[in-house]
């Protein structure tokens, strides 16, 4: 079996999952087979990350653009296939001791797929391998919109001391406080953006490109993206020493 991944130093990988309608179109197939030949690449990427013991994975799924913008018919074929996924993928996450969560506006979908999205939480909470948080109906603004809203609620309330007031407790106030901060951001197939995805988190993350739609993205395509972020610097400000070049 080969050598699962190089996740020393690396706490929360992110990933920007796009190109799945480019790579059907390509091959002359309706948009919705690139969204479902993409389940496949998430499988895998998920398994291995827990196979290496990765602490976090972020897999963005769903942007709010996405959810608002997108034709009807696409968008509810996107909500049936991720309700299969929530179903289907449960052996996977416990055999690999995956934990689900998620962040976004996922109260806002439609009931019968936040019910399987929240029975799958549950059932995978107790588990203590990679947590993976999918994006659902997510965007980096309106989260950090949220986080001062509580900010500005708490401090109202005397339960904060806005002249004391730290970057940790608006991180806190944030739709995922145990999430850590971004180590390496992968975005597919060749767009060199960010697109409203963890913009508080994603601060001093390593970005690595490729021009690989994501149902090509497999552990080969993860383990060079990994490779890449190992042979960069993380200066964080500093003036890096000798010993770090
Ligand atoms: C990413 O693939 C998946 C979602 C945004 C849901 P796209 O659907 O954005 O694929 P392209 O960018 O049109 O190729
Ligand atoms: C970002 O991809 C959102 C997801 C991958 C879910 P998009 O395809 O929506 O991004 P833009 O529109 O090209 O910026
Ligand atoms: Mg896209």
């Amino acid at each position: 079996m080969k050598a699962p991944l190089d996740v020393n130093g690396l706490r929360h990988v992110a990933v920007i999952m796009d190109g799945n309608g480019r790579w059907a179109e390509a091959r002359g197939l309706v948009r919705t087979r690139g969204h479902r030949a993409g389940v496949d690449s998430v499988r895998e990427i998920v398994t291995e990350s827990a196979r290496a013991g990765l602490p976090w994975l972020s897999l963005f799924a769903l942007s709010t653009e996405n959810y608002q913008r997108r034709p009807r018919h696409e968008i509810r074929s996107l909500m049936a296939l991720l309700r299969r996924f929530m179903i289907r993928e449960r052996p996977t996450f416990m055999e690999n001791d995956v934990r689900l969560r998620t962040v976004g506006l996922v109260d806002e979908l439609p009931p019968r797929v936040v019910e399987t999205i929240r029975e799958t939480e549950e059932l995978t909470k107790g588990n203590g391998g990679t947590v993976l948080c999918l994006a659902l109906n997510y965007g980096g603004r309106r989260e950090l919109l949220d986080a001062a809203k509580r900010f500005a609620v708490d401090a109202a309330a005397g339960r904060l001391d806005l002249e004391a007031a730290t970057e940790d407790d608006l991180a806190r106030r944030l739709g995922d406080d145990t999430m850590p901060e971004v180590d390496l951001l992968i975005r597919t197939a060749g767009e060199m953006r960010i697109s409203n995805f963890l913009l508080w988190q994603v601060s001093y993350a390593e970005l690595v490109f490729t021009s690989t739609c994501w149902p090509e993205f497999r552990f080969p395509q993860f383990e060079e993206a990994v490779a890449t972020y190992h042979g960069r610097i993380r200066r964080f400000g500093r003036v890096i020493t000798e010993e770090e070049r």
